[in-house]
């Protein structure tokens, strides 16, 4: 069946509301340094274009989590499939994701790396989709996007390993 994309967020949409979130950052942060921690694969579009507005000194770590069973639906079991290469001792955390949808993945990854003695955590997310949220202590400080109950690709995000590389936010229409 072939697939056909709908725009829900452009491309300038997107790189505009990117480049007023890493403002707030950049306000938020005056005078720190910000660890940025990319969740692979799907946060690496957002977290180079956030990095490239953020003015106060940043580093990045790169980190990859799979749930266990692999299917469309998150588990909350998660396994590190790639971990930091950096401590995280004193640093200012940023968690970096393309999406929230039901907090499963974040509230385990908040779990693991608390218990590494960062001086602070925040999560920055592209997209949020509350409406499916289970795990409702995972606080976000920093979302681009809410958005509704709908399956999204670009930017990141897949379809089956598909449509990350699209320069925007879009829906899947089968026709
Ligand atoms: P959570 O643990 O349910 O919050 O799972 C979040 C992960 O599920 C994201 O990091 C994505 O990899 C994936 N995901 C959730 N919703 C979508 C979507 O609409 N499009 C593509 N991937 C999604
Ligand atoms: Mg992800």
């Amino acid at each position: 069946m072939a697939e056909k994309i709908r725009v829900l967020l452009s491309e300038e949409e997107v790189n505009k509301r990117i480049s007023e979130v890493a403002a707030q950052i950049n306000h938020d942060y005056e005078g720190k340094s910000v660890h940025l921690i990319c969740v692979l694969k799907g946060g690496v579009f957002f977290t180079c274009e956030l990095a490239k507005r953020i003015t106060v000194p940043v580093s990045l770590d790169f980190m990859s989590v799979s749930s266990y069973g692999g299917n469309t639906v998150s588990s909350g079991v998660v396994k590190i499939v790639k971990d930091l290469d950096e401590p995280l001792e004193g640093k200012h955390v940023i968690i970096v994701e393309d999406i929230i949808d039901s907090g499963r993945t974040l509230a385990y990854l908040i779990k693991v790396l608390k218990q590494r003695h960062p001086a602070d955590i925040t999560l920055c997310t592209l997209l949020d989709k509350p409406e499916r949220r289970v795990k409702k202590e995972v606080e976000v400080k920093y979302t681009c996007f809410t958005i509704p109950d709908e399956f999204v690709v670009g930017y990141g995000l897949d379809y089956d390993q598909r449509y990350r590389n699209l320069p925007y936010i879009g829906v899947i229409e089968q026709q």
